[in-house]
């Protein structure tokens, strides 16, 4: 081991302790991986509160894009929280908030006039977008995708189909959403498979549900993942979103991205639609955007965003410390060049787990883009049926052995470093993983 260092069994007797403290102190609905107590975290590495160091996988959860406490980020947000901490931009103005809005109009598909609405957090981008697809359309309906995440708002939980524990007795939710599959090949809900199917998927929504029980004209948007995160990073098919653009433009229909945990260079390129080569109408972004302050945005043309003066904003949003945050994170990840690196990472650990998926009977799919990989755990190859005990075994151990990784979806451990990991630190990493697989691989 060159980078993890576990020196007491975690969790230690500190973290056991602050664990015990949180558990009487803050609201039971938090669900945790693991008992992960950090003390400090510098780049790639997290330190505990009893010492031990990990490999960060998942990048605390999606939002430390350019590692942690970044020397660039860090003088930024200081050299900014000295200047002024906050001034609501709501009501009044400064400067750096329009830098960042003419720098996602830069990075963002599309060469067209673009506005920017910034929020704190993905589930207010979602909100934010909820709003304004009804406002600019002036239709009532929105449709999203089984297997959703977008948020736990009452607006981002409604269109949310991830879990039901997510929504269980919040009900009634925002009426008029119709969830409808999403194309997750791996276990297609149609019981198809590709490209055999002819994207049946598309023709299920085209002539089943916007024919007979949901009146296209009705319908603002359709909020969708490019890649689905919490759902089990399921990546949809080549040509899947030229298609359902092809719908949404027939019928006057918004197509709304949420590049939330997808976005902001995590997939080899700035948003993780450009691998499918469509312009969506609008872009939600948050998470990785301002390595861990909070800020979210959502960006779209001049022409939809039409809503009057009042009719939406946020205190906190674009907190001029999290725009700092958020420029010195952008010109990071250009100048260190990591759009390219999370390209080349990630196809050296794609190679890595589809030798793995060979070499074990436990691991039934592995797919993602650049730095968003999930492989799917099973009992076996042919029976696909969830691991769900086998890849919550495989998340302790690595945890315990140094390496920081997830669950997502029923049984899918999803990894996705720091877009600024060398491919050593992922490759221990990787070992890390692939030594909990062999532990827990049947055959
Ligand atoms: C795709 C997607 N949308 C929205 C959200 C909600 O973001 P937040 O937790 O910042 O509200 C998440 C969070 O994981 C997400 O993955």
């Amino acid at each position: 081991m060159k980078y993890a260092e576990i020196r007491v069994e975690p969790p230690g007797p500190k973290a056991k302790k602050i664990v015990e403290d949180t558990m009487n102190t803050l609201s039971p609905s938090i669900d945790r991986f693991y008992p992960l107590v950090v003390d400090s975290a510098h780049g790639c590495l997290v330190k505990d509160v009893d010492g031990n160091t990990y490999i960060d996988m998942n990048s605390g959860l999606g939002v430390l894009s350019v590692g942690s406490t970044p020397r660039e980020v860090v003088d930024a947000v200081t050299s900014q929280a000295k200047k002024f901490i906050h001034y609501s931009y709501t009501d009044f103005y400064y400067q750096n908030v329009t830098s960042l809005a003419k720098k996602l109009f830069e990075i963002t598909p599309g060469t067209f006039e673009k506005r920017a609405y910034f929020g704190n957090s993905g589930a207010e981008a979602v909100e934010a977008a909820i709003k304004l697809a009804r406002y600019h359309t002036k239709r009532p309906r929105i449709m999203a995708f089984t297997g959703a995440f977008h948020g736990r708002t009452m607006g981002a939980v409604s269109l949310t189909a991830s879990k039901t524990k997510q929504m269980r007795g919040f009900s009634p939710l925002l009426p008029g959403v119709t969830h409808v599959p999403y194309p997750y090949c791996y276990r297609c809900p149609f019981g198809k498979s590709y490209p055999d199917c002819g994207y049946f998927c598309i023709d299920y929504i085209k002539d089943q549900v916007l024919d007979k029980y949901v009146p296209a004209d009705e319908v603002s948007s359709i909020f969708f993942e490019p890649i689905q995160g919490e759902g089990g990073y399921v990546v949809p098919p080549d040509d899947y979103f030229k298609r359902l653009q092809k719908i949404a433009k027939d019928n006057g229909i918004l197509l709304v991205d949420d590049e939330v945990q997808s976005g902001m260079g995590r997939t080899g390129r700035w948003f993780a639609i450009e691998h499918f080569d469509i312009v969506p109408d609008m872009i939600l972004i948050a998470k990785g955007i301002a390595a861990g302050m909070p800020l979210s945005a959502l960006v779209t043309g001049k022409d939809t965003m039409d809503w009057q003066p009042g009719a939406h904003a946020s205190t906190f949003g674009a907190n001029p410390v999290a725009v700092e945050s958020a420029l010195a994170t952008i010109s990071m990840i250009e100048k260190k060049k990591l759009l390219q690196n999370a390209e080349k990472l990630g196809r050296h650990m794609m190679k890595r787990l589809e030798e793995m998926k060979e070499k074990y009977e436990i691991i039934g799919d592995v797919r993602g883009k650049g730095l968003m990989v999930g492989v799917e755990i099973v009992k076996d190859k042919k029976s696909k049926e969830y691991g769900v005990k086998e890849m919550q075994s495989i998340i302790d151990y690595s945890w315990k052995h140094g390496a920081l990784l997830i669950s997502c979806g029923k049984s899918t451990v999803r990894i996705f470093p720091p877009l600024i990991m060398e491919q050593d630190m992922l490759d221990e990493g990787l070992d890390i993983f692939e030594s909990a697989v062999k532990l827990n691989n049947k055959s």
